[in-house]
């Protein structure tokens, strides 16, 4: 049996607790092994829930039990979420997350410990909800040379966007309703204001380009002046604005910015509405390809965590990140990308 605890029963973490009670025939199959949710930390008490009965108030109770191999961190922002994290792989268990913040500013660190014990720490929700795009840069696309991710990476904005131009909402409504959807940050300041997708595009970007891209270094804008007249301008012009982020390698410069675009029909982000994501990358042996699917939600999230499980499960005393490690040295070396 694989032990694992979830940290924060949240949207996503009531989500990983639902994606594995629903699919837990083929789950363990995979796994090779029964997945157990042992514990499930929240600082809230959900009566009636039957998550009730393994519910723990205190990270102590996990980190310092052997059993617990693998822990969820569905959290999100960076403390306690940095400390717990760096904790369990100090204590020899593997850790799969969603949270982007976590990994855009501490990600080089925490794969160092987890390669240093042989275990894993794995973060394809962070990026694209449920769109398997980290992967993809890891292992499918490790024969080329990438030099251009382009992506709708915020699935809020896009709902809102799309939203506002079809139905002509004004922004406060559209954002309580993707709020209400589950889309939207605890703080849905991130995500209006593009840091969110900023901090999207930086771990791609590192992950691609073998870079340190920096998130705070990125040109960032959101859509909070995008306005109901900037819409219907858009429209006339035959075209929609989306919300971009987007790096480029040129010789040995690279840029990235996050910002709104106007995007005609000719583009295939154009027709990326409601909460769905897309990712463009461009390789030099590759040429084009483009991931796309649930950007942001419950289940999407929860579905990419629980695949990390499952890889974790599989290798529970090996570290499988050989690319993902290297990219963690190469920003240990922090050759800085400049903004
Ligand atoms: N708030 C994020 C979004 C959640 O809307 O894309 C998924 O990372």
């Amino acid at each position: 049996m694989i032990n694992i605890a979830v940290l924060g029963y949240g949207t996503v973490g009531s989500g990983v607790v639902e994606v594995i009670n629903t699919n837990h025939e083929s789950i363990n199959k995979r796994a090779g092994d029964e997945i157990n949710i042992k514990y499930v930390l929240d600082l809230r008490d959900f009566p009636g829930d039957p998550v009730e009965k393994i519910l723990v108030h205190d990270y102590e109770v996990i980190v310092n039990d052997p059993e617990v191999d693998i822990v969820v961190e569905v959290m999100g922002g960076i403390e306690p979420a940095y400390t717990f994290v760096k904790r369990a792989l100090q204590a020899g268990k593997s850790v799969s997350t969603s949270n982007k913040a976590l990994v855009a500013k501490h990600g080089s660190e925490l794969m160092e410990i987890a390669k240093e014990k042989n275990i894993n720490f794995l973060f394809e929700a962070s990026c694209g909800g449920g769109i398997p795009i980290i992967r993809a840069l890891n292992s499918s696309l490790t024969a080329d040379e990438i030099d251009e991710i382009t992506g709708i990476l915020n699935g809020t904005t896009n709902y809102m966007l799309y939203k506002m131009s079809t139905e002509n909402c004004d922004f406060d409504t559209v954002l309580k309703e993707a709020q209400a959807k589950g889309y939207a940050e605890a703080d849905p300041t991130a995500d209006v204001g593009g840091a969110d997708a900023c901090r999207k595009i930086a771990i791609l970007s590192s992950l691609a380009y073998g870079k340190f891209l920096n998130y705070e270094d990125i040109y960032t804008e959101g859509i909070t002046k995008i306005t109901p007249a900037d819409m219907e301008y858009a429209k006339e012009l035959g075209m929609t604005i989306k919300l971009l982020a987007t790096s480029r390698r040129i010789g040995d410069s690279f840029y990235a910015m996050v910002a709104p675009f106007l995007v005609g029909q000719s583009s295939p982000l154009y027709s990326v509405n409601d909460v769905f994501n897309a990712v463009f990358v461009h390789g030099n042996v590759l040429g084009d390809a483009m991931f796309y699917g649930s950007g942001a939600g419950k289940l999407p999230t929860a579905s990419a965590v629980v695949a990390d499980v499952v890889d974790e499960a599989k290798h529970l005393h090996r570290n499988i990140m050989t690319n993902w490690s290297s990219y963690a040295l190469k920003l240990m070396d922090m050759d800085e990308v400049e903004g």
